[in-house]
């Protein structure tokens, strides 16, 4: 096994070309998501691409328990994971009193918790092997609130917050952790979260460029990677000297599905 990578979320959008970034460079993958068909398929597409091992986990991350269960199956097939990326994750527009609970539950464990139950059942063997690198997609939306899309919004505030402090943690053991920050992107998101056609996706970036400023910042081990530009001017300069209720109005206005 060579320098392997698991993805969760594997089979589309930014989770896709993360696994065919790491298949370029030689590294084996565990890919996870739910459609075990088109891990079949991104499985074939990368052995016969590349000299690599790629293995299939497939697993619903939304239910309870389920990061756990990824790490038995990884354990009794004998697999050692050197790079964790966290990419799986969810949108759900609209305001939350007219959402189901259900829903936004869901998307919660999926974002959250199936993240952290994956990394603390996998650190352990990373301090021991003395390194490791942790890639959480989170999003330009952690740095804000996010009026219609409010619970996802703080999906993404609790991945950096929790990346940001797990960095701190385990640098010093050789591991390092990287929050991908990506602005809108092109990929299943906005049909998945029901968003329709808003404003925001007009300028939305690629996957294969988000996924490659990503696998880059994890590479170095930076902290975090904020990938559209214009998203990192607005959260760097402009969001600490704005009235918090003028952010508020503008995330609403573009979010707001025409
Ligand atoms: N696109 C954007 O504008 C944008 C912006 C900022 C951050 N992000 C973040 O980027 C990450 C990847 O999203 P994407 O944009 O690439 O969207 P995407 O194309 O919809 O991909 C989502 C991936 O997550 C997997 N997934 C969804 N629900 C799952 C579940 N219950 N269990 C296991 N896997 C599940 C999907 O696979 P299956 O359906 O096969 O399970 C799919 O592979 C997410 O964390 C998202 O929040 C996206």
């Amino acid at each position: 096994m060579k320098n392997t990578a698991l993805i969760t979320g594997a089979t589309s959008g930014i989770g896709k070309e993360l696994a065919r970034i790491h298949a370029s460079k030689g590294g084996d993958l565990i890919i996870v998501a739910r459609r075990e068909d088109e891990l079949e398929k991104l499985k074939s597409e990368l052995e016969s691409q590349h000299n690599i091992e790629v293995h299939i986990i497939v697993a619903d991350l939304m239910k309870q328990g389920a990061g756990s269960t990824v790490y038995q199956e990884i354990q009794s097939r004998g697999l050692k994971v050197d790079i964790l990326m966290n990419n799986a994750g969810l949108g759900g527009y609209g305001n939350l009193h007219e959402r189901s609970l259900q829903k936004e539950l869901e998307m919660m464990q999926l974002n959250m918790i199936a993240l952290v139950e994956l990394t603390h059942c996998l650190l352990p063997e990373m301090i021991k092997n003395g390194g490791g690198k942790i890639l959480n997609t989170s999003s330009s939306a952690g740095f804000l609130p996010g009026p219609l899309q409010t619970t996802y919004f703080a999906t993404k505030a609790f991945v950096n917050s929790f990346s940001f402090g797990l960095d701190q943690e385990v640098r010093r053991h050789g591991v390092t952790v990287t929050a991908l920050c990506p602005g809108p992107v092109k990929t299943g998101f906005e049909a998945a979260a029901g968003m329709g056609s808003s404003d925001l996706f007009k300028r939305a970036a690629t996957a294969s460029s988000t996924s490659l400023k990503g696998y880059a910042a994890m590479e170095k081990g930076k902290l975090v990677v904020i990938t559209d530009g214009q998203m990192k001017f607005l959260i760097n300069f402009m969001l600490p000297i704005l009235p918090r209720r003028t952010v508020l109005k503008m995330v609403e206005k573009l979010q707001t599905v025409k």
